[in-house]
């Protein structure tokens, strides 16, 4: 495995290195902090965090800053899938869909009405309807739907083979990821996979503004066997020019 992804002595080393970044931090500091006074919870905090990053620039919100960025961040997720499984006739879900970095080449592959993103952001669910129609996807009939939690309560049994959530955990407490996995398993078919990424430390768990989670491995795989999943660390997606680890998870054998 690589080398842990962040730490307290990292950040303060990456800040010393890196002092242009010191005021936008601060700056980002006390807009969370304001946000955090103003809302109730996390998913509230955070759709706050996204109305205003979407505001400024959609890409910059789901965390590419160029355009080039945003295609390369998009196809990376979508091969990867692929190559581990993704068929047109598949129905996905994916769980904070943002404006479809990745989902433009999912909705294009898939069959028609065979894609639902979910994301907890109207705002950028607004910037993904434009990504459908700067890439002429109009006719491929994809959902996309707000959700205030994670409980896919509205969605039926069964119905998934493929759910995927990219750069989603590193953003959510371990109390919103408890609530997708008791829940995500009724929604899945039997032999159904569920690919995430998350930031992975191998030190102690940590976040940093509340907007990003760092947590080991074997804290998400206990978590999602505590559900009846076996998680699989996937080692082949570490030599991808990525700083997040991702895991797979399956319904484990009754
Ligand atoms: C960094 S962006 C990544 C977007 C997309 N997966 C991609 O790779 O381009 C994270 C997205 O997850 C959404 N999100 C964060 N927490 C969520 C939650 N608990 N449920 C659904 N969506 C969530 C955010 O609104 C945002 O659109």
């Amino acid at each position: 495995m690589k080398r842990t992804r962040s730490s307290v002595v990292h950040q303060a080393a990456y800040a010393f290195k890196n002092p242009h970044k010191i005021v936008p931090h601060l700056r980002r500091l006390a807009r969370d902090t304001w946000f955090r006074l103003r809302t109730r919870d996390h998913v509230a905090y955070y759709r706050a965090v996204m109305k205003s990053d979407t505001a400024r620039d959609p890409k910059g919100a789901v965390g590419s800053h160029t355009h080039k960025r945003w295609l390369a961040l998009g196809r990376m997720q979508f091969d990867y899938l692929v190559e581990h499984g993704l068929k047109p006739e598949c129905r996905m879900l994916e769980i904070g869909c943002g404006n479809l970095r990745a989902g433009h080449l999912f909705i294009d592959y898939l069959h028609t009405g065979n894609y639902y993103g979910i994301d907890i952001s109207p705002d950028i669910l607004m910037a993904a309807q434009d990504t459908l129609v700067q890439h002429g996807l109009g006719d491929k009939l994809p959902y996309l739907t707000p959700v205030r939690d994670l409980r896919f309560a509205f969605l039926p049994d069964g119905h998934f083979d493929v759910v995927h959530a990219h750069s989603v955990f590193s953003h959510s407490p371990l109390h919103v990821i408890e609530e997708c996995f008791a829940h995500v398993g009724r929604i899945m078919k039997p032999n159904a996979w569920f690919d995430f990424t998350f930031d992975r430390t191998e030190g102690k768990e940590h976040q940093v503004l509340r907007e990003d989670f760092y947590y080991r491995t074997e804290t998400l795989v206990a978590l999602a066997e505590k559900y009846g999943f076996t998680a699989t660390f996937m080692e082949d997606w570490e030599r991808l020019p990525h700083k997040q680890s991702k895991i797979r998870i399956t319904k484990s054998a009754t």
